[in-house]
């Protein structure tokens, strides 16, 4: 069965310390960050959410361990407030590299629909980058649906008159 046990903190000090370049490399990669300014830019932005770190009030932070008890990802959520309700928001879910495409992802997000129901949180809300098409295709899967869409096109120079 898969579990979402405690992180200890040396599981989060590791994990942070790649979420910030991490986070930087998807907002250069969607086109809303330069590379010049992303380190500084998801530092601050990581810096808000989490001004207590793995302490932070209302954040979860969660390994993923499979049947076996290995460790084969993570997961952070926070209780927040929603259209009036209070809900889950996802803010990251990791599979290890070698651990991926063994359902790992899909039992954790069934095993994280159980915990959120005792937290007494009404459902599970999260953001998927464009360009992570592993993550939007498992919450298809799961029955997540959007719940806005930007859309961007890029343009050529002006053609000359
Ligand atoms: C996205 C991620 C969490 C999926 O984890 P996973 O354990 O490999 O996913 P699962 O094996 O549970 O896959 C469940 C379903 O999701 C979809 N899916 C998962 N990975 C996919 C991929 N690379 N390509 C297409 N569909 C994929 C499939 O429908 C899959 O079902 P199937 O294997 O029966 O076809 C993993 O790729 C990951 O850690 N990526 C890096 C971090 C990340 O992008 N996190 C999401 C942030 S929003």
């Amino acid at each position: 069965m898969t579990r979402l046990a405690p992180m200890s903190a040396a599981e989060f000090a590791a994990y942070f310390e790649a979420l910030i370049p991490d986070y930087a490399m998807d907002k250069v990669t969607a086109g809303q960050w330069t590379p010049d300014e992303s380190q500084a830019r998801s530092a601050a932005e990581v810096a808000s959410l989490l001004p207590a770190g793995q302490a932070t009030p209302g954040h979860h932070f969660r390994v993923i361990e499979d049947a076996s008890g290995q460790t084969v990802g993570l997961i952070w959520f926070a209780a927040e407030e929603q259209g009036g309700q209070k809900i889950a928001y996802v803010y990251d879910i990791r599979i290890f590299p070698e651990a991926r495409r063994k359902g790992h992802a899909r039992r954790a997000f069934r095993a994280l629909e159980g915990l959120v129901q005792e937290l007494g949180l009404a459902g599970i809300g999260l953001h998927v980058f464009g360009h992570n098409a592993a993550a939007h295709a498992l919450y298809v899967e799961l029955g997540y649906r959007p719940t806005g869409i930007n859309l961007f096109k890029a343009l050529g120079p002006p053609l000359p008159n």
